[in-house]
């Protein structure tokens, strides 16, 4: 059953910090702001602190406090409370596993940016084909991965999570600072295209801001829907098992309600900042034509912000993506010690020993998704309509598929067997207070279940069989 785990966060703040560096990573500065601008900005952007609010809420808490009361990690901790539902800490841990073998390439996509702007190659990564000739390239993309692999892999083979950490409370706030400076800055950007149209950044503002409710259909709404949910899950790190283990390292004179909130909301500040910096320069440079850029959006549309800013440009950028690595960095070492720390539980064997193999498998399995853009290329047509290449059908399988089902399967877990009481006795420990605990009974035992049951058939196409 694996063994209790130690309590390391006394005070709540050292735990919100290393909740948040898990949670602010790739997935707020580059998954949020092509994912809003896909579906329209406003809308998607009202949806989604919408899901926050609710569902985040909910998640959130069951992770971190199954984990704490339990105090085992995410494998273990069903089988502990109710030995026929340990399948379900085995699905969990498919999630990270996945996500893996995709953010790895990412990082290595962040570090040649680093090194581009560090290189002082500034109007070179402004035009239009600089991401796509180098993501289709054989091997500099590998390189870079391996690199990005092996640095996260050495961080959790040395155990030095704790210097990351120290790190990561300086430079998430600078990270913060940045985001704000560049987001004021693209606000004040105006440009002329070709064919003598001008777009503002204050009119880019607008199509972020505001929902836009045209032409919306169901299809459409769920669409957006399971794409702002699947960002929720993925941005807070839930139902991953992640949150579990966190919560299995807090103690218990923390109080959990107030701790989650102040997760939710950096994590969710810092993704609505950088879609704020990201959409009003891509609609001003690129239209709303350029919004359903995808994967490749932050990529192809910051270099261009930056380049506008002239000399200062370089400068700017070196920083900005230097301290993006760092944010990639502490969410891939998270979730790269999550495979392994689970791993040593299960086949107790030394941390140094279980990093070395599951690094291994991981840099080759990334190198497999990395040539997934020449080698492995495929277009395939997502349930959703997008058009996706492995990278993205890897993100889509972990994100809106097993991600839905994981909620669904814990959702029922709580609300029917356990029951909700289970949680709340543990968010009221030492006499805190559960304010929203009828709220939480309500979400986990009706919304959640219904809500990922229709999203997991959406996700799947079956729904669109169905009506
Ligand atoms: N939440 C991280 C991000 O937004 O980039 C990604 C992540 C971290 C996913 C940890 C999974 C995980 F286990």
């Amino acid at each position: 059953m694996g063994t209790r785990n130690k309590s390391n966060f006394t005070s709540s703040i050292g735990f919100v910090l290393t909740a948040a560096g898990s949670a602010v990573g790739v997935g707020n500065i580059w998954r949020f702001p092509y994912l809003a601008a896909q579906d329209g900005g406003g809308l998607f952007l009202l949806v989604y602190l919408g899901l926050v609010l609710t569902f985040g809420f909910t998640l959130l808490t069951t992770d971190i406090a199954i984990g704490r009361r339990t105090g085992r990690n995410a494998w273990h901790a069903f089988g502990t409370i109710r030995p026929k539902w340990a399948f379900l800490g085995k699905l969990t841990f498919l999630v990270p596993a996945i996500i893996m073998t995709y953010y790895a390439v990412i990082g290595g996509w962040i570090l040649k940016y680093a090194t581009v702007y560090l290189t002082g190659q500034r109007a070179q990564a402004a035009q239009d084909s600089f991401f796509t000739d180098f993501i289709t390239d054989r091997v500099p993309p590998i390189v870079f991965l391996l690199i990005f692999m092996a640095i996260t892999a050495f961080v959790v083979y040395s155990g030095v999570e704790k210097g990351i950490e120290k790190f990561s409370k300086v430079v998430m706030p600078a990270l913060l600072l940045m985001i704000i400076g560049t987001a004021i800055y693209s606000l004040t950007l105006s440009h002329t295209d070709a064919s003598g149209v001008t777009r503002t950044g204050m009119q880019g503002l607008a199509v972020y801001l505001i929902p836009d409710f045209t032409g919306l259909t169901l299809t459409k709404f769920l669409n957006i829907l399971l794409d702002a949910m699947g960002q929720l899950f993925f941005s807070l790190s839930v139902s991953m098992g992640i949150m579990i283990t966190y919560g299995s390292y807090v103690k218990k004179e923390v109080n959990l309600e107030k701790s989650i909130a102040q997760v939710e909301f950096f994590d969710t500040g810092v993704a609505f900042l950088a879609g704020l910096m990201i959409i009003p320069a891509i609609f001003v440079f690129s239209g709303t034509d350029g919004m359903a850029a995808g994967p490749s959006l932050v990529f192809k549309s910051l270099p261009k912000v930056f380049h506008s800013m002239g000399q200062v440009g370089t400068l700017v950028g070196v920083i900005f993506f230097v301290m993006v690595l760092f944010a990639a960095l502490t969410s891939c070492v998270s979730i790269l010690e999550t495979l392994v720390s689970t791993c040593m539980n299960i086949f107790h064997t030394s941390r140094k020993k279980v990093s070395l193999v599951i690094g291994v498998i991981s840099a080759v399995a990334a190198v497999v998704v990395c040539l997934g853009y020449n080698v492995f290329y495929f277009e395939y047509t997502l349930p959703n309509g997008q058009t996706a290449q492995l990278l993205d059908v890897l993100d889509y399988i972990s994100n809106n598929f097993l991600m839905p089902l994981i909620a669904f399967l814990t959702a029922v877990f709580v609300g029917w067997v356990i029951k909700p009481e289970w949680i709340a006795e543990e968010m009221e420990v030492q006499n805190a207070k559960f304010s929203k605990k009828r709220f939480y009974a309500v979400m986990v035992r009706w919304v959640v279940p219904v809500v990922m049951a229709v999203l997991f058939l959406q996700s799947t196409g079956l729904l669109a069989k169905l009506t």
